[in-house]
């Protein structure tokens, strides 16, 4: 996710909460009344009260394996690989793979990567298939991934340097991982054709050239210099060119003022379109360089007046003035708005209400259906749909 423009207000804003309430100075403690009294701890501890004291304890401390409990002896919430028992304590989940046992030690709800869910509930380890779903006797229904071929329904390791696939048989090649490779008797082995990426077996014929290059028979012709890839006619003539530079006369030249210019098709002293940050003088073809550019580098194009953006970039608003803001500087956690007030899309992990973006539960990257509902978790947490939250690995 790009995050462009940490939000200085919303650090600012973090700073001013912390001062305008009391400095919290008891460990654990989220919110204090004074200095030996802890009102609402942080997450991941209790509340003890003793003689008109309150403090937090971590709940891992008293109750392994635990991530939120609500005293020193009733865990709610369980670290991943571990269930949590009727007595709230945490019990390791009984065989390899297993993420979440949620009713029985010994019975997997979610197995971890590479691993699936065979019909005893335990968990059957799954390599090479693609997707990484394998039905629940271990065999991949689709395709297997590089590098692995299938026998018998499952994916097997296959045992030839540079192969990419050995459907069959693992120790002959049906196809070769590294570019410039043909299958000769079911080995890899170098192509003889210049410019070649897959070749056939024969080594001398190619099937698939590399890039600059266009297949013309067996062989493979160089491609026009500085074509954009994909954009080569078969006779080796260019279509479109890479940015910078322009297509005069089906070659591509760098165009005169390619700091400034991405594209000058026709003639390389006069531009077509100008690169981000800069306006097009149509009168001329020059580009210049948009006037808040070198402050805010937010201004995507000003054709025609440098001092007035034309259109800013996707994560910024354009204000009254013509000038490009980025959302996340003015409401904290925002992506896109539509204007100063309306966010229309917060960062991951932050819901949209109001056109102000809440953070979601710790680990959830997606909590779009509420605060209290997580769709999905961050690669560090596991998703249990019974209570929609992330458990921590
Ligand atoms: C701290 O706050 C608690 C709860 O408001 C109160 O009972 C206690 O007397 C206070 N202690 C001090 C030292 O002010
Ligand atoms: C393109 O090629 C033609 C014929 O060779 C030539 O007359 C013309 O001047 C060229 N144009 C440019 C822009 O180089």
């Amino acid at each position: 996710m790009w995050r462009r423009g940490w939000p200085w207000l919303a650090l600012a804003l973090l700073f001013a909460t912390a001062a305008c309430g009391t400095q919290v100075s008891i460990a654990g403690c989220r919110v204090q009344a004074n200095s030996t009294f802890c009102t609402v701890c942080a997450a991941g501890n209790f509340r003890s009260v003793r003689n008109k004291a309150a403090t937090c304890t971590q709940c891992s401390s008293q109750l392994p394996n635990c991530v939120e409990c609500s005293s020193s002896s009733t865990c709610t919430l369980c670290r991943a690989r571990f269930r949590r028992t009727p007595a709230g304590q945490c019990e390791r989940c009984r065989g390899q793979g297993c993420l979440l046992c949620r009713s029985d030690r010994s019975k997997c709800d979610v197995c971890a990567g590479g691993w699936v869910l065979g019909a005893q509930q335990q968990c059957i380890p799954c390599v090479g298939c693609a997707g990484g779903a394998c039905t629940p006797d271990g065999s991949c229904p689709g395709n297997c991934k590089w590098g692995f071929g299938k026998v018998d329904g499952r994916c097997v390791k296959c045992a030839g340097k540079d192969c990419a696939n050995c459907d069959g048989d693992p120790g002959v090649c049906q196809a070769c991982a590294a570019l410039g490779l043909g299958v000769v008797d079911g080995r890899c082995q170098y192509c003889l054709v210049e410019g070649c990426d897959v070749c056939n077996s024969d080594l001398t014929t190619c099937r698939r050239c590399s890039y600059g290059y266009y297949r013309r028979g067996g062989r493979c012709v160089q491609c026009a210099e500085g074509c954009l890839e994909g954009y080569c006619n078969p006779d080796g003539t260019c279509r479109q060119c890479k940015p910078t530079s322009g297509l005069v006369n089906g070659t591509c030249q760098q165009c005169f003022d390619y700091t400034n210019c991405k594209n000058c098709d026709g003639n390389r002293y006069v531009c077509v379109e100008c690169l981000r940050h800069r306006g097009l003088y149509n009168e001329d073809g020059t580009c210049r360089d948009c006037f808040d550019s070198d402050i805010y580098d937010t201004c995507e194009w000003c054709d025609l007046d440098p001092s007035t953006c034309s259109k800013c970039g996707e994560y910024d608003y354009m204000s009254r003035n013509q000038r490009c803001i980025s959302c996340s500087t003015v409401t904290p956690y925002c992506l896109q708005c539509s204007n100063a007030r309306m966010c229309t899309k917060c960062w991951d992990g932050y819901l949209l209400q109001n056109g102000r973006c809440l953070p979601c539960s710790a680990g959830c990257t997606d909590c779009n259906r509420g605060l209290a509902t997580c769709d999905a978790c961050d690669i560090y947490y596991v998703l249990d749909t019974a209570v929609q939250r992330c458990v921590p690995l």
